[in-house]
């Protein structure tokens, strides 16, 4: 690749200051459309539960099911922001659970509460669980709500359009478990919203980057309801050929178009469609957790780099092969990052107008905390955009909030 081409691409990719303030304008009518209950990309989810007071106390049980990755938790809220450390038991949900039945896939959940209450000995127990479920639902009630449409991959037959709760109670039942009644159904930005706010007041915007990505917030029109924007399907972004590739290829085109230019199920996907077009032809995969080891790799002669692209299918490389991999990789990451912080943007303004508040953002996902420089990358951003008032908005790394969050939202549920 050649230098020329390299300009070319890092021109095609960026997202100048003047583009993410234009973006940030229509994200914000698209939230606005979206809050009227007009069409809008943004679906703007009321989720019938506010941030919690802090004063929650109690034992709880918590489902997260953000993945392929499943949780169950229990915690016990001790008030003034407090909680112990959570039990945890972690499963993985494999190719049959999320693309066959609604049966087998919630009779799985239930299996693995089951399993997690009988090796506490709190098969008799009775306790209240709040249930994070990472997709689109349509909340009718904080404790029930319709799945809108699968997202991540997941294909589970028979459930969209029906209520998530009662199919879980269904299976809950089958499994005999009694004691456990479901008392809050979030997603998990709602989580990761409610777990920084239990011990930070300022914290008022939850955020996913990782496989999928979404972001929610207190919205003060609706008194400080949390509204989950479901931001993935946001579509007003400036596309290139190789995103087009990617989400025809995909397996809802022209859906979660965000989402295919930001979460981490997407990002090595687009890398690759570049890195084949103008450095390795022959590259067969390549993905997130990659792009991250490689923009990584501080070594001599990317020597990282190299084992890396060996793993990808491609035996040698030199080093300007490999160099031209990491800057195609950090063109893709950098421009993830400020499409996330010029959306950002748009909430906080949304909620604070001239910005005169301090406000915290909570970000968990594997892409947030594991990719080397999308951290910082937001924080440029939002000083590019913002600049002093920036320092107004502390953006923290909530680590697993989701299944916290789930079992706090449940406590204040009641
Ligand atoms: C889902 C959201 C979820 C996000 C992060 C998206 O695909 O639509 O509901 O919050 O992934 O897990």
């Amino acid at each position: 690749m050649t230098n020329k081409s390299l300009k070319i691409i890092k021109k095609y990719f960026n997202v100048s200051v003047n583009e993410m303030r234009k973006l940030a304008g229509d994200f914000r009518s698209e939230m606005d459309k979206g809050l009227a209950g007009r069409k809008s990309s943004l679906k703007m989810i009321p989720t019938y539960t506010k941030r919690p007071s802090g004063t929650e106390i109690g034992k709880y049980i918590a489902l997260d099911l953000g993945g392929t990755n499943f949780r169950v938790l229990e915690i016990e809220l001790e008030g003034s922001g407090r909680m112990s450390r959570p039990r945890v038991m972690k499963f993985k949900l494999n190719k049959r659970h999320i693309t066959g039945s609604g049966d087998l896939f919630f009779g799985f959940i239930a299996g693995c509460l089951k399993n997690f209450l009988v090796k506490n000995k709190e098969m008799n127990s009775v306790r209240k669980m709040g249930f994070t479920f990472s997709f689109p639902v349509k909340q009718t009630e904080i404790a029930s709500g319709n799945l809108v449409c699968w997202t991540k991959g997941f294909k589970v037959s028979g459930v969209i359009g029906e209520d998530i709760v009662g199919l879980l109670e269904a299976a809950l039942n089958k499994k005999g478990i009694r004691g456990v009644r479901v008392a809050a159904l979030i997603n998990d930005t709602v989580g990761t919203l409610a777990a920084k706010s239990y011990e930070d007041k300022n914290c008022n915007i939850g955020v996913i980057i990782g496989t999928g990505t979404n972001a929610c917030y207190a919205e003060p029109e609706l008194g400080g309801m949390i509204v989950n924007t479901e931001w993935g399907n946001f579509d007003k972004m400036r596309r290139t050929v190789f995103d087009i590739l990617v989400d025809s290829q995909s397996d809802r085109p022209g859906q979660q178009v965000l989402e295919k230019m930001v979460s981490g199920m997407y990002l090595g996907e687009v890398a690759l469609k570049v890195i084949r077009a103008h450095v390795l032809p022959g590259l067969k995969h390549f993905n997130t957790e990659q792009m991250s080891a490689i923009e990584s790799d501080r070594s001599n002669g990317l020597t990282v780099t190299g084992k890396v692209l060996k793993m990808a299918g491609i035996k040698d490389t030199t080093p300007e092969e490999r160099l031209a991999c990491r800057e195609i990789s950090s063109i893709i990451s950098l421009r993830a990052a400020r499409l996330s912080a010029a959306c950002l943007e748009a909430i906080v303004k949304k909620i604070d107008p001239s910005i005169s508040n301090r406000h915290t953002i909570a970000i968990d996902g594997s892409v947030y905390e594991k990719h080397p420089s999308f951290a910082n990358n937001i924080s440029s951003a939002l000083k590019d955009m913002l600049g002093t008032r920036a320092a107004r908005i502390k953006v923290v790394l909530a680590k697993d909030g989701s299944g916290v969050g789930a079992a706090i939202t449940a406590a204040a549920a009641g």
